[in-house]
């Protein structure tokens, strides 16, 4: 038994904040952002617009492109690291939202790798046969932990949400998921604040080392790709569509070029969403599929990174 993506939807909020709008509000330039991170703007949530919301708006569109209605939904999984409150989880808000009713439904936290650890937990669940049809969503509200004045920071993320939807097939689908972690690394990229005795205790917002990050982020998106493509006796030249994380188009191409992938194979949203965290990679994937580029009985791998640190792949068939 296998699992296999059906539907893919995503949602980004209406308001656009440019490179030009945030030269009024830090000391930055469009040129350094853009020669630095490939960014040239990002979409921002309405005050009051939460994670589940963005979630709602992605899922309903995945359900309409797989055809499947709301009941019809086994398992939620929301990966987020900007849940809409302590608890419940989104995907408990999410599952009332879409007026579902008794399916379980969870939140996965792994950062940036988040929908990919997701995605791999729904295809285990499918795989073991104990759900058919499973949502998964990536959704992201970090315009709420930036620091709209460190400039190092807040030119470089976004707000938005994608889904999938997966359900059971006798044929992949999913050929193989590959999840990592090293705790290490937990202090250099994090949200270290928290709530305590009803105050916030310590930086509540995005603190990262940005250079080791970088260099991090190139070395093991590399070593996943070559993990995924060994387990499926594969070479890099048989991969139709790389969608790694969105976080900078120079750890991108980084990537890409020490694997030896044309640019032309890599889907890239980074220039108009900036880095959407969880919700970058079903952003991308959404985008490829409806513009037609995925097509049927392509390999399409999927990679992540973010902190903890995580990362992983998964490694499918179209
Ligand atoms: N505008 C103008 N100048 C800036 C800005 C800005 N927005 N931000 C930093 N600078 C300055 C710095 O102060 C520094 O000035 P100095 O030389 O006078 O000290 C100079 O630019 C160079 O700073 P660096 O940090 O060395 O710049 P670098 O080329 O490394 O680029 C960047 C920084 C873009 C953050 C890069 O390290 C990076 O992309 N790292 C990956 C981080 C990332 O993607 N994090 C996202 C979360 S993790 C994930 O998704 C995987």
């Amino acid at each position: 038994m296998y699992s296999r993506i059906i539907g893919t939807g995503s949602y980004l909020p209406e308001k656009i904040l440019t490179n030009h709008d945030l030269e009024k509000m830090v000391d930055t330039s469009d040129e350094w952002i853009r020669t630095r991170t490939g960014i040239t703007q990002r979409h921002i949530a309405a005050e009051g617009q939460m994670a589940s919301d963005l979630a709602v708006n992605a899922s309903l569109s995945a359900m309409e492109n797989a055809n499947i209605e709301a009941g019809e939904i086994d398992l939620i999984i929301v990966a987020t690291t900007t849940p809409d409150m302590v608890f419940p989880s989104t995907a408990c808000i999410l599952q009332n939202k879409l007026g579902i009713k008794n399916c379980p439904a969870f939140d996965m936290q792994a950062v940036c790798s988040g929908f990919v650890y997701a995605l791999a937990t729904a295809d285990m669940f499918i795989r073991a046969g104990k759900y058919r049809n499973v949502l998964v969503v990536g959704s992201e509200i970090y315009s709420n932990i930036v620091d709209w004045k460190d400039r190092s920071t807040c030119v470089l993320f976004g707000d938005g949400a994608g889904a999938v939807l997966l359900t059971q097939s006798d044929q992949p689908g999913i050929l193989s998921s590959h999840l990592h972690a090293d705790g290490n690394y937990s202090s250099v990229l994090s949200v270290p604040g928290n709530i305590c005795d009803g105050k916030i205790q310590g930086n509540p917002y995005v603190n990262m080392e940005g250079n080791t990050v970088f260099k991090f982020a190139v070395k093991v998106l590399e070593e996943v790709v070559l993990e995924a493509i060994a387990e499926n006796n594969l070479q890099t030249t048989d991969i139709d569509w790389l969608i790694p994380h969105q976080a900078n188009i120079r750890i991108i191409r980084s990537t890409a070029k020490k694997l030896g992938i044309s640019m032309d194979k890599v889907v890239t949203t980074v220039e108009k969403h900036g880095n959407t965290s969880a919700a970058s990679v079903p952003l991308a994937l959404d985008i490829a599929v409806r513009d037609g580029r995925i097509q049927s009985d392509q390999y399409v791998l999927l990679e992540g990174v973010g902190g903890g640190f995580t990362w992983g792949a998964v490694l499918l068939r179209w």
